[in-house]
């Protein structure tokens, strides 16, 4: 999809990566971006609208649907990364929470719009979805939880027109990375690749160079085969989703 002249609404747009994809958007020309924040942040530029949005907040959800009356790209960026070893059980609440339940909920509350403009979905997810980095075992675990999410709303979602998408990502050069010494790209070039990888229709997007080696092997391996194959058994029931 393309984002020109598009509506655009990215969840933890105050920093990060979040703050990099509300610029790219609007250099690749969106008419309108919604930046969802837990404390409002002004934006200089007209296309800009803050929105107060923590996405664990029911009712912070459910005003923000309100006030959105087309939207054709949703993307769930807000995250928490906690270092942990597994012997803390809130931990994992924790980045379910926020991880998980967070970009379902918001899913489902927009929904409808989606449905209507035949819209997109992207999902920041991270290459942790794939494999645990174990000195993030609880963030990995909602990782790959969204990821299966991911997978479940693509074959529910396909008859509508509705496109959703998993990004992969490796480390990028954030406040979530601090303190991790390893090369990492900047917040910038991933949100290019993230939009890029929309651009071209990749259901799977692999935006940086730690996980791009990764992409071909993925795409043409026995778990994405499967994944087809289980696709076909959509229930009549998706359709209640949102
Ligand atoms: N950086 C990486 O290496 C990397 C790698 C793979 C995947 N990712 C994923 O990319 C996404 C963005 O990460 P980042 O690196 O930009 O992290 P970041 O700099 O730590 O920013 C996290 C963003 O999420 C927001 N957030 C946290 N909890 C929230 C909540 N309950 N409701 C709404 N917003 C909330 C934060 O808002 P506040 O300012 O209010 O806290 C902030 O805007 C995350 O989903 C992360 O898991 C990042």
């Amino acid at each position: 999809m393309n984002i020109t002249n598009k509506t655009v609404l990215i969840t933890g747009a105050n920093r990060g990566i979040g703050q990099a994809l509300v610029n790219e958007a609007l250099r690749r020309g969106a008419k309108r971006v919604y930046a969802g924040t837990r404390s409002p942040v002004p934006n200089a530029d007209k296309r800009v609208k803050p929105m107060t949005l923590d996405v664990t907040s029911v009712s912070q959800i459910e005003r923000a649907a309100r006030e959105v009356d087309t939207l054709d790209v949703l993307i769930n960026n807000a995250g928490v990364a906690i270092y942990d070893d597994l012997t803390n059980l809130d931990a994992i609440e924790q980045h379910l929470a926020v991880n998980l339940f967070g970009a379902f909920k918001v899913t489902r509350a927009f929904l409808p719009l989606l449905r209507r403009s035949k819209g997109a979905i992207v999902n920041n997810l991270s290459l942790a979805a794939l494999a645990p980095l174990p000195i993030i075992p609880a963030y990995s675990i909602s990782k790959a939880a969204a990821f299966n999410m991911t997978q479940s709303l693509r074959a529910f979602l396909a008859g509508d027109g509705v496109t959703v998408h998993a990004v992969l990502l490796g480390p990028i050069d954030t406040d979530m990375t601090r303190g991790f010494e390893v090369p990492k790209a900047s917040p910038e070039s991933a949100a290019q690749g993230i939009f890029d990888g929309l651009e071209k229709g990749e259901e799977d997007i692999f935006p940086d160079p730690a996980s791009r080696p990764v992409a071909e092997g993925w795409r043409t391996g026995v778990v994405k085969a499967l994944e087809r194959q289980f696709s076909a058994f959509v229930p009549q029931s998706a359709a209640n989703l949102g």
